[in-house]
C-alpha cells in the first residue's frame, strides 16, 4: 500500500513502503502548501524549471541527499547549485527500487528562476509497484495525450486546470478522456489570482464522462 498526498499547486508526495517521492516541491514560497517537513524524502522529480515547480527541490536535495531527477539541462543546473541530480531524456524509462518513471512531452516552456535555459518541459509517468500515475506538468491539451491511453494506460492522472499558463477546465476534461485514466486529480489552480478555477464545475463535467474526480486540499491524499 502506498499513499499519494497533495501538497498544493502541482506538488505531490508519494510514500511507498521504503521511499518518499516528492514531485514539483513548491512549498516554502507557497503559503497554501502543506507538507510535514519530517517526511522521508528519497527522490525528487521536477517537471520543468519554473519557480512554482522547481520550488525547494535544490535546498531539499542538499539537505536530505535525495536525488533530483529532471530533464538533462535542468538536472545539470541543479547539480551546479549543489544538488544531487539525475539527468533524464524524454521517453527513456528510468528504473528505481520502487518502480519506474518516464519523462514524456509537455507543451509549455522551461527556464529557471534566474532565466537559465532548462531544456524541454515534461510530464512524468510513474509506475509505482504497478500503479501508473501520470503527472501532466504545466501542459496544454495536445494529441500526445492520446498516446497515454493507447500505450501506457495510467490509473491516476494529475491534471492542471487553472488556465492562463496551462489547460483550463474544459480542455482538461478532454485531456482526461484522451489520457484514459480511471481517476483524475486536478492541480495548478487557485494558488494565486491568475489561475482561479471553479473546481466543482470541473468535477461535475468529468463525472458526466464517468471519470472519477478526486479533489484534494493540501495535506489530503489517497491510498493506492
Ligand atoms: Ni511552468
Ligand atoms: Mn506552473
Amino acid at each position: 500500500m502506498a499513499t499519494l498526498t497533495y501538497i498544493g499547486h502541482s506538488a505531490f508526495y508519494i510514500k511507498t513502503e521504503n521511499n518518499g517521492i516528492l514531485i514539483d516541491p513548491f512549498i516554502s514560497q507557497n503559503p497554501k502548501a502543506k507538507f510535514d517537513e519530517n517526511s522521508l524524502i528519497t527522490d525528487i522529480f521536477v517537471t520543468h524549471g519554473h519557480g512554482d515547480h522547481l520550488g525547494d527541490a535544490i535546498s531539499l536535495s542538499r539537505k536530505t541527499k535525495a536525488q533530483i531527477t529532471a530533464v538533462f539541462e535542468l538536472a545539470n543546473y541543479c547539480a551546479r547549485q549543489g544538488a544531487f541530480a539525475n539527468g533524464a531524456g524524454i521517453g527513456g524509462k528510468l528504473k528505481f527500487s520502487w518502480g519506474s518513471a518516464k519523462f514524456l512531452p509537455a507543451f509549455h516552456s522551461s527556464s529557471t528562476p534566474d532565466d537559465t535555459y532548462a531544456g524541454m518541459p515534461a510530464s512524468i509517468l510513474f509506475d509505482i509497484d504497478g500503479t501508473k500515475i501520470y503527472h501532466a506538468g504545466d501542459n496544454c491539451l495536445n494529441q500526445e495525450m492520446k498516446t497515454l491511453a493507447e500505450v501506457y494506460k495510467p490509473d491516476i492522472a494529475l491534471l492542471p486546470v487553472g488556465s492562463h499558463f496551462t489547460m483550463d477546465i474544459d480542455d482538461a476534461v478532454i485531456a482526461a478522456k484522451w489520457i484514459g485514466a480511471k481517476k483524475v486529480i486536478p492541480m495548478h489552480y487557485n494558488t494565486f489570482g491568475l489561475i482561479e478555477a471553479d473546481i466543482d464545475d470541473f468535477k461535475s463535467k468529468l463525472e458526466k464522462e464517468n471519470i472519477e474526480t478526486i479533489i484534494l486540499n493540501p495535506s489530503e491524499g489517497i491510498e493506492f
